[in-house]
C-alpha cells in the first residue's frame, strides 16, 4: 500500500487549506452559505472549542481531539484504525438531528467505520455542542456514492454486522437509548455545551436562585412542554394527544413531594399556553423559555442544565433529560393502542427504565 510521507501531506494539507478558504469566502461572498454555518466557522477564533468546519477532508485525514484537522503521527498511521465514510441523513429539528447523530456515532463505532455529519447538521448542532465528529463537504457528499440505508427506531443485531460497507449514509428518525446506553459518557462528551452557552444558562439559573430568596441552594426541574405543529399532528395523525394541565400538575407535584427545594424552570415553544396552564401561585415556577424554534439552544441548554426533567412528548424534551441525568418524569401512553405511532415508537426503548411515567389522559380521543 502506497503511503505519502509526512512531508507530501503536509504539502497536501497546505493546499487544500488555501482551497478550502478562498472557497469559504467564495461561498461568503456570494452569500450562499448558511447563515448559522457561516458563523460558526467565522466564530472559530472568539469561540475556542467550537468544533472547525472541515470543508476539505483528505482521505485518511483524523481528528485530533480538539475538533480540528490534524496530520497523523507516525504511530497513528501504522494502526488499522477506523475505515470507511459513515454518516446520516439530518432530518427533522434539534432533538432528532441529535437522535440522529448518537445513532451515527455509535453504530460507525461498533463497526470499525469512520462517521461524518453532513453540513446540515453541523449547521443544526454545531452552534451549541462542541461536536467531536468531522463535517463532510457538501460537494463531497454530492459526489459520494451512498449506500442507503433506512435504520428503525431502535437497535437492532443486523446493526452490529454492516461492516460490509464503506460508504453508508443511514436515514430515518432513530430515537432510542438502546443504540448507545452503554457509551453515555461519550454521547455526553459530543454532547457537551459550548463554554458561553453554558454560562448563559448557568447566568440564568443563578439569577433565580437569588431571586427565590431562599437561601441560594435549590433543586432545579427543567420543564420541557412540547406545543407548535403537534398540538395538531397527534390527534389528527398518530390518534394520541399531547400533555394537558392535569399532566403538568401531576408532574410539578412529584417533583414537590421530593424535593423541598425544588423550583420549576419552564421552556416550550408555546409559552403563551404554559403561562395560562402552569400554576404559578406557589412562587416555584419560572416561565423561562424564549420558545425561539429557529435558535433552540438556549432554552436545550437551560433544559439541560437543571437537575431533574419534566417532559412531555418530542425527542427535544428526552434529550434534555438524557443529559441532565437526574429523576425524569414523562408522559406515557399518549396515543390510542391501535395507533400507527406506536409501530415506528417503542415505548420501552425509548425511555430509560427508571423514569417515571404518568399515563395521559386520552378521553378527548373517545367518542
Ligand atoms: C488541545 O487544546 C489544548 C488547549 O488549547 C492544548 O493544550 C492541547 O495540546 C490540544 N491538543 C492537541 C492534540 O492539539
Ligand atoms: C443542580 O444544578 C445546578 C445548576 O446547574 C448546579 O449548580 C448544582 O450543582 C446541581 N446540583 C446537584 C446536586 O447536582
Ligand atoms: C402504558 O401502557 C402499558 C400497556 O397497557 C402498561 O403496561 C404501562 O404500565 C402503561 N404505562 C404507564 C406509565 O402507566
Amino acid at each position: 500500500m502506497w503511503l505519502p510521507s509526512r512531508r507530501q501531506l503536509c504539502w497536501a494539507f497546505l493546499v487544500a487549506s488555501l482551497f478550502s478558504a478562498a472557497s469559504f469566502f467564495l461561498h461568503l461572498w456570494k452569500g450562499s452559505l448558511p447563515r448559522r454555518l457561516a458563523f460558526s466557522a467565522l466564530c472559530q477564533r472568539q469561540c475556542p472549542g467550537l468544533t472547525q468546519v472541515a470543508l476539505f477532508c483528505l482521505p485518511g485525514t483524523p481528528r485530533d481531539p480538539n475538533g480540528s484537522l490534524g496530520l497523523p503521527s507516525p504511530a497513528a498511521e501504522a494502526e488499522p484504525g477506523p475505515r470507511g465514510i459513515w454518516t446520516i441523513r439530518p432530518e427533522g429539528r434539534f432533538g432528532n438531528q441529535m437522535g440522529q447523530y448518537a445513532t451515527l456515532y455509535a453504530l460507525a463505532k461498533l463497526n470499525g467505520k469512520r462517521a461524518f455529519i453532513l453540513p446540515d447538521m453541523h449547521a443544526t448542532l454545531a452552534p451549541v455542542f462542541r461536536l467531536g465528529l468531522p463535517v463532510l463537504d457538501a460537494e463531497a457528499a454530492a459526489r459520494a456514492r451512498w449506500a442507503l440505508y433506512p435504520l428503525q427506531d431502535w437497535m437492532a443485531e443486523d446493526y452490529a454486522r454492516l461492516g460490509g460497507h464503506d460508504v453508508l449514509q443511514f436515514t430515518g428518525f432513530p430515537c432510542s437509548w438502546t443504540f448507545y446506553h452503554h457509551l453515555r459518557a461519550e454521547i455526553r462528551r459530543e454532547f457537551s455545551l459550548h463554554a458561553h452557552v453554558r454560562e448563559e444558562a448557568q447566568a440564568f439559573l443563578h439569577w433565580v436562585r437569588y431571586s427565590q430568596g431562599r437561601g441560594g441552594r435549590l433543586t432545579f426541574v427543567g420543564v420541557h412542554v412540547r406545543r407548535g405543529d403537534y398540538v395538531e399532528l397527534m390527534p389528527s395523525q398518530w390518534r394520541g394527544v399531547v400533555a394537558d394541565r392535569a399532566y403538568l400538575e401531576q408532574a410539578l407535584d412529584w417533583f414537590r413531594a421530593r424535593y423541598a427545594d425544588a423550583v420549576f424552570v419552564v421552556t416550550s415553544n408555546g409559552m403563551k399556553w404554559c403561562h395560562e396552564n402552569v400554576d404559578g401561585s406557589r412562587g416555584d415556577v419560572v416561565f423561562a423559555g424564549d420558545g425561539d424554534e429557529a435558535a433552540p439552544g438556549a432554552d436545550f441548554a437551560l433544559l439541560a442544565q437543571c437537575n431533574h426533567t419534566v417532559m412531555t412528548i418530542g425527542t427535544f424534551g428526552y434529550w434534555a433529560a438524557y443529559l441532565a441525568g437526574g429523576d425524569t418524569v414523562y408522559l406515557a401512553n399518549y396515543t390510542l393502542p391501535d395507533s400507527q405511532f406506536l409501530r415506528v415508537f417503542k415505548p420501552q426503548a425509548a425511555f430509560l427504565p427508571q423514569w417515571v411515567g404518568i399515563e395521559a389522559d386520552l378521553s378527548p380521543l373517545l367518542p
